[in-house]
């Protein structure tokens, strides 16, 4: 079995992040979408949030799971025996914070082994920042996430009445 990780905040997952699951889905026989612990993050989505939307959002890849790792990526890795780790580049200015994520983690296992994808082109500028701030101000994040995200953004951000 060739299981690989996608770990990410997925804070929420977009059209970017589900493009590179596909590829990665028809290179791998498992793919665990793994939400991880960025330290610097505040995520707006709890993790069970998070959880759901990736779950429906994939849930036409059959060979897709969604896991959740509170500690170092690599021993989620061993523990689950997955020998990849999936990362999608989009642009150069990714590069030099993945190379040195991808090196730290070849130290910490030598058998794990990062894999770059490249999204398709049109989501090169997206990220899951631009995602929340286009939806807060209340415009239409239809061309960037699935519909149920798009409704579970409109959710988060409708104008408290109470
Ligand atoms: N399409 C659209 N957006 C994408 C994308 C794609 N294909 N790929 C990445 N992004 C966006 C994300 O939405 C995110 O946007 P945001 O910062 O605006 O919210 C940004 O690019 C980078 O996010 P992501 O890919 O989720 O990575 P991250 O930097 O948030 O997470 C971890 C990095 C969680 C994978 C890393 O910190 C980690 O491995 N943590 C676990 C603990 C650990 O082992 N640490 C040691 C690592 S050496």
């Amino acid at each position: 079995m060739r299981i690989a990780l996608y770990p990410g905040t997925f804070d929420p997952i977009t059209y970017g992040h589900l493009d590179v699951i596909e590829r990665a889905a028809s290179l791998f026989d498992r793919i665990i979408v793994t939400l991880a612990i960025h330290s610097q993050k505040s995520p707006l989505f709890s993790i069970e949030e998070r959880t759901k939307l990736i779950r429906e959002a994939t849930k036409h890849l059959q060979n897709v799971d969604v896991g959740q790792c509170n500690g170092l990526l690599v021993d989620y890795a061993r523990d689950h025996e997955a020998n990849a780790i999936i990362r999608g580049l989009r642009a150069v200015s990714d590069f030099d914070y993945e190379f040195r994520i991808a090196l730290a983690n070849r130290v910490l296992a030598p058998t794990v082994t990062t894999v770059f994808l490249m999204p398709g082109e049109q989501y090169t500028y997206l990220n899951s920042s631009i995602v929340r701030e286009v939806a807060r101000l209340g415009g239409s994040v239809d061309s960037f996430v699935p519909p149920h995200v798009a409704l579970a953004l409109q959710d988060k951000f409708k104008p408290d009445r109470s």
